[in-house]
């Protein structure tokens, strides 16, 4: 499939797990990417298999004035945005284990992920649609979360941004809609990505429990949802958040106990 022939994208943490599978998927239908990441090096190892159609650009979402310049670069390099990706997120291995209880954060905990995992993807939006709006429309994929539609015994911080991000999707859709601009978040549940095979290998035979397909999911499949609302075959849907996490938010709490039960009694 070659839906996205002449397109330009922007995939920001494009040097990580999610990110870099989009870059592949979206360079792979045709389109030529900006892989932004606050590691230069992730980032230009995520852009050297694709050639002249990515390209690696460092940028700190937090910072207002670095993601001005890396869209600025986006616009010099290849002339026009039509796709953002919005998709880092705070992955600090000191910092995010801060993020816990509310008694418990520290308030410049709490601040620098709603700077890094929420004003971030505000400014990839203040900053491309003017560019979207002159190049006759776009489309922004907001990466959410399931945690930002459930609530979890630790990670407030991350899941709060989670859940203002599908708020914010919903206005920049309403605000932009008639200027073809289409707006829509992804809440990805478990995916096995390279980091998360590194943490808390129990977490995921617990989780394993509660989802409906057999396996986790896999960067790849994320990459296959952001590739179509990235297209025109998704042109009548905005607004939405689309969950992508084998069923795991669809079902009864007691989904899982009345499993193992039933397997149990035979
Ligand atoms: N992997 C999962 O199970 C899962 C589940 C739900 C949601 N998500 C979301 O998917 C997205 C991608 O996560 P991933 O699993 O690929 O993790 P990842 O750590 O591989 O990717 C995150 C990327 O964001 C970059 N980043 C961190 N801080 C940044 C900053 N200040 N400025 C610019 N870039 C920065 C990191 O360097 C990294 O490359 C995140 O928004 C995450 O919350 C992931």
């Amino acid at each position: 499939m070659m839906r996205l022939e002449g397109k330009v994208a922007i995939v920001t943490g494009g040097g990580g797990g999610i990110g870099a599978a989009v870059a592949r998927r979206l360079t792979a239908e045709g389109a030529s990417v900006v892989i932004a990441d606050l590691f230069e090096e992730s980032a230009e190892r995520a852009a050297a298999p694709l050639g002249d159609s990515a390209l690696a650009v460092q940028f700190d979402a937090a910072d207002p004035e670095s993601v001005k310049a890396m869209i600025d670069r986006c616009m010099t390099h290849f002339g026009r945005i039509d796709i953002l990706h919005n998709n880092a997120a705070m992955t600090d291995p000191v910092k995010s284990p801060q993020d816990t209880t509310a008694p418990d954060i520290p308030i410049g905990i709490w601040r620098e992920i709603l700077d890094i995992n929420l004003t971030g993807y505000l400014l990839g939006c203040k900053y491309a649609i003017p560019h979207m709006i002159a190049g006759g429309g776009g489309s922004i994929i907001n990466t959410a979360s399931n945690s930002g539609s459930a609530g979890d015994l630790a990670r407030i911080a991350y899941g709060s941004t989670k859940a203002a991000i599908m708020g914010l999707t919903r206005y920049v859709a309403t605000q932009h809609g008639r200027q073809n601009i289409r707006c829509n978040s992804i809440a990805p549940g478990v995916v096995l990505t390279e980091a998360l095979e590194k943490t808390v290998p129990g977490l995921k035979d617990i989780i394993k429990r509660h989802i409906l397909t057999p396996e986790f999911g896999t960067p790849d499949d994320i990459a296959a949802l952001v590739a179509f609302l990235a297209s025109d075959e998704s042109r009548y849907i905005t607004g939405e958040n689309i969950s992508i996490s084998g069923g795991g938010l669809v079902h009864q709490p007691h989904y899982a106990d009345l499993l193992a039960f039933m397997e149990s009694d035979g």
